[in-house]
């Protein structure tokens, strides 16, 4: 079990014995802190100096690694096994990212990497010429929006993309809609012309119910606007691995681009569902993004785990889930193009890990999967900041933060920085009773002695920062698939799948058999939900 392993039990005790360390003092005894806890990629900056570690702490989690088997399950992935073994498929997002020079990456006997870039190529050429108006309308126009429709790998991914690189965009509006609630479709269409709009109808089953009504809505306004039949191939296209379905639907063959079974949906932006951002960025920006990802890729396959970027935040990860029992994570980006950010993380890491049962179907022995969230930076330092200053729990941060901005408003940028930086330094250092007291010296001591207490803050609690010089193509890359592979780390020393996600698939089942009840008014189930059903109907009425 994992949690019987020497390495697991080393780190037990090792938590027992160092729990009351404070970071303040670990700071203040050490000034070369700093230097040996973080670590630099391609201009990246990540510091995890302010966590509640020393280098013993790092030492025994790199030993659970190795315990874990970390090393070779990479390997696994890189080389294409079927590790996401209960759907009995390959988790290849890397090979997404591979230059189209790359080795073989052979699955089921093909070589992989041509068919990547085939299908790639296909999608930005098409992006291209949406982009150069070389594509028009079915009247000629040419094309000035692009709806996206899509949900959960299929949408998060590429909607926080084309917002974070907004800089970066091209003339087309990129649109997304996702939500089974028509209020979605309804409020984006309204601001749209048909003849100058094209959707892209994103699903890699081409199976979820939630983006086929909305692709129907679509292709429904499109009609009802009386734009002919034959124009469907102008104005929408399709994503999918699953090609026949789309086609079906009313895609024309040539307007569907593959993606792959091997690629999970959270780990599916670097594929076809990119096609959103590579509207929205034009290609040569995409493909930066992807070069950013596989720069990272390199770094995790390469580097020695005391030094590995991902790596080290997933082992930081398991230590205050499992040590130290943490309530949650945030995910902090200063950056409001980044405000999505968080959202995708949501699914990547929740949707990954939360699992109860290891590989070989047991239960697992310990907690899997962190509570993520998270806000644009100086918006949730004014919401649910106080909670991680005062609060009682124990609840990691994650700051992401562009030291510049293409803007140059004013001191708003240094302003902007400075408060993410002080945060850190807030939560680290805290405030002891006695500087609170000296802090309120001109008080009457009665009345200090009431305050002061109020004022103090405990400390020690743990961020991990990440800095880079702008918010780039390559930077996001770079980033995402840090945290792609902090969500994979986890899952291999959890011993679970994170590669499946049969909960979700659970709630699909439930809710295909309720819907026909809502129009038919029978329903066998408890008295709670029976009730829903009926409150329905009487709304209806
Ligand atoms: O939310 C469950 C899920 O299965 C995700 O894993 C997936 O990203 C999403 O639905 C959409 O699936 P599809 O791309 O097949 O429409």
């Amino acid at each position: 079990m994992t949690t019987q392993s020497p390495a697991w039990q080393k780190l037990a005790e090792h938590q027992q014995a160092t729990s009351q360390l404070h970071m303040r003092d670990l700071f203040a005894a050490d000034a070369n802190r700093f230097n040996a806890m973080h670590e630099t990629l391609h201009g990246l900056l990540f510091d995890y100096s302010k966590n509640r570690i020393t280098e013993e702490t790092l030492t025994l989690l790199c030993n659970l690694a190795d315990s874990a088997k970390v090393k070779q399950r990479m390997q696994a992935m890189r080389r294409g096994d079927k590790i996401n073994t209960s759907e009995n498929r390959a988790s290849l997002h890397i090979a997404l990212r591979l230059p189209e020079n790359a080795d073989p990456i052979m699955v089921d006997g093909e070589n992989i990497v041509p068919k990547v870039h085939t299908e790639l190529n296909r999608a930005l050429s098409f992006a291209g010429s949406i982009i150069d108006g070389s594509h028009t309308g079915i009247t000629g126009k040419r094309i000035t929006d692009l709806v996206h429709i899509g949900i959960g790998g299929s949408d998060l991914g590429p909607q926080m993309g084309a917002q974070a690189l907004y800089f970066y965009r091209t003339g087309v509006r990129v649109h997304f809609v996702s939500n089974s609630d028509d209020a979605d479709i309804a409020q984006t269409l309204t601001t749209l012309d048909p003849e100058t709009t094209v959707f892209s109808i994103a699903s890699k089953s081409f199976g979820t119910p939630e983006t086929l009504l909305n692709g129907q809505a679509a292709r429904d306004w499109y009609l009802q606007h009386g734009l002919p039949e034959e124009g469907i191939s102008h104005h929408f296209c399709a994503i999918s691995s699953n090609v026949g379905a789309a086609i079906k639907f009313g895609i024309p063959p040539e307007r569907v681009f593959g993606m792959f079974d091997w690629v999970g949906g959270r780990y599916s932006i670097w594929s076809t569902i990119g096609f959103p951002m590579m509207v929205a960025v034009g290609p040569e920006n995409f493909r930066e993004f992807l070069r950013g990802a596989h720069a990272m890729d390199e770094h995790f396959f390469n580097t020695e785990f005391r030094h590995n970027i991902p790596v080290l935040m997933a082992l930081l990860n398991v230590w205050y889930n499992n040590f130290y029992h943490s309530d949650g994570h945030t995910t902090v980006p200063y950056s409001h193009n980044m405000r999505r950010f968080t959202a995708w993380l949501n699914q990547l890491d929740m949707e990954s890990c939360g699992k109860q049962r290891t590989l070989d179907g047991k239960p697992v022995d310990c907690i899997t999967g962190g509570i993520i969230f998270g806000e644009e930076g100086p918006n949730c330092q004014h919401a649910y900041f106080q909670l991680l200053h005062q609060g009682t729990r124990l609840i990691p941060a994650d700051f992401i933060v562009p030291m510049t901005t293409p803007y140059g408003i004013g001191r708003q940028n240094r302003f902007t920085v400075a408060n993410a930086f002080a945060q850190s330094e807030a939560l680290m250092k805290g405030k002891t009773l006695e500087e609170a007291r000296a802090e309120l010296s001109a008080l009457p001591e009665a009345e200090r002695e009431k305050l002061a207490p109020q004022k103090e803050f405990p400390g020690n609690r743990p961020s991990n920062s990440f800095l880079f010089d702008k918010l780039d193509p390559f930077n996001l890359g770079m980033l995402m698939a840090a945290y792609e592979h902090r969500t994979f780390v986890q899952g291999v020393i959890w011993n679970i799948n994170p590669f499946d996600q049969w909960g979700v698939e659970y709630g699909k089942v439930l809710a295909k058999a309720i819907e026909p009840e809502l129009e038919s008014g029978t329903s066998a189930h408890d008295s709670s939900t029976n009730s829903l059903v009926a409150f329905y109907r009487q709304c209806q009425k």
